[in-house]
């Protein structure tokens, strides 16, 4: 069974190509993506319309390239699949068109498939060494636009634990990073000035220690408060241009609250829903302080620890033809008439 994705939920263009066999084993032919940060770092974040208009640009090219790469015809994919939300509505509707098209045209199955399902599923993703079948878990997605833990019992039986009251993880790293004059996507730029820095130079705080909800913005508004006090601070300077050493601490102790945070909420959760495995994937979890540290929790506290690829953490449609795969496999099919929803929950 071969599967098409596209991903165009938010700011990559993305199109992967996934042949299933029958034993849970997988083989990705083809998995392109298009990145438009450069389009928006000048911004400081992500323009819908830019975004929307760039999908159309790069989504027929990408399809040309995936195929060619694959070696398959279009007539010969078994179904077609595109995240039908959640994301930004102009962006969701250029990949589900073109999917819905396809499907129609070709007289194959559509699969309408969440995004947060593609995290969800990526650290069961194993490429051309063999499936898994998906365990139970505790799953933990952090994203630009979502922190939540979730309970999985197995594929499309899903419990939300907790999610984000505020600002979602990567989104606190992103406008932290803006704060301190750093680039666009924030994490990363935060996590190479942290390498060296003290995590416990500066006391931030840990939000809603005794709740299975998560809290950023409070952390966000700390950093804020604490610039004009840090000494090195140029009075009439905005963004605050620090100190390399002060922005290493900085860097550090803001990435260690947040990770403390995940760290223990998500240890709660794997233990209060007996569960054996604890997963990890979004965009945060390239994060290698989150993997170390989260990877020696679990093995402390006697739990299974799988991480998404890190090649798998950032938006893509592999993770997108998994799920489909996955579901297509178990009998699942969409409507083509299925709307696409910005707001579109897990469960
Ligand atoms: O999953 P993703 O590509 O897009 C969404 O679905 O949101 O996640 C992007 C987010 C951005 O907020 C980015 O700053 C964050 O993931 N991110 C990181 C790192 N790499 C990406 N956050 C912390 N550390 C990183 N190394
Ligand atoms: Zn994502």
């Amino acid at each position: 069974m071969t599967v098409l994705a596209i991903e165009t939920s938010c700011d990559e263009t993305a199109v992967a190509i996934l042949r299933g066999g029958d034993d849970h084993s997988h083989e990705l032919l083809a998995s392109e993506v298009a990145s438009q940060v450069a389009a928006h770092e000048k911004f400081g974040g992500i323009v819908p319309e830019v975004a929307s208009r760039n999908h159309l640009i790069y989504a027929p090219r990408l399809l040309d390239r995936a195929t060619r790469a694959a070696k398959i015809d279009l007539s010969k994919v078994d179904a077609f699949a595109a995240t039908s939300g959640p994301g930004l509505a102009s962006s969701l509707m250029v990949g589900a068109s073109i999917a819905k098209g396809l499907a129609i045209g070709f007289g194959k199955p559509y699969l309408a498939i969440n995004h947060l399902e593609g995290h969800l599923l990526s650290p069961f993703f194993r490429g051309a060494d063999g499936g898994e079948q998906i365990k139970p878990n505790v799953s933990l997605i952090v994203s630009g636009g979502h922190t939540m833990s979730v309970l999985v019992r197995g594929l499309a039986d899903y419990q939300l634990i907790g999610s984000t009251v505020d600002d979602a993880a990567g989104e606190a790293f992103d406008k932290v990073a803006k704060m301190l004059g750093l680039g666009y996507p924030g994490g990363p730029e935060i996590e190479k000035r942290a390498r060296g820095g003290d995590p416990n130079r500066f006391d931030l705080p840990r939000s809603m220690p005794d709740s299975e909800n998560f809290s950023f913005s409070g952390l966000k508004t700390a950093v804020r408060y604490l610039l004009p006090k840090i000494e090195e601070r140029r009075l009439t300077q905005t963004p605050y241009r620090l100190d390399a050493g002060v922005l290493a601490d900085l860097c550090a102790s803001f990435q260690q609250a947040v990770i403390d945070v995940l760290v223990s909420k998500v240890i709660v959760a794997a233990k209060k829903y007996h569960v054996d495995l604890v997963a990890l994937s979004g965009g945060v979890s390239c994060n290698q302080e989150l993997r170390r540290q989260l990877h020696e929790a679990c093995s402390r506290k006697g739990f299974e620890f799988k991480s998404a690829e890190l090649w798998l953490c950032t938006d893509n449609a592999a993770m997108i033809a998994f799920a489909a795969l996955l579901r297509l496999q178990a009998g699942f099919k969409s409507k083509v008439t299925e709307e696409i929803d910005p707001n579109l929950a897990l469960v």
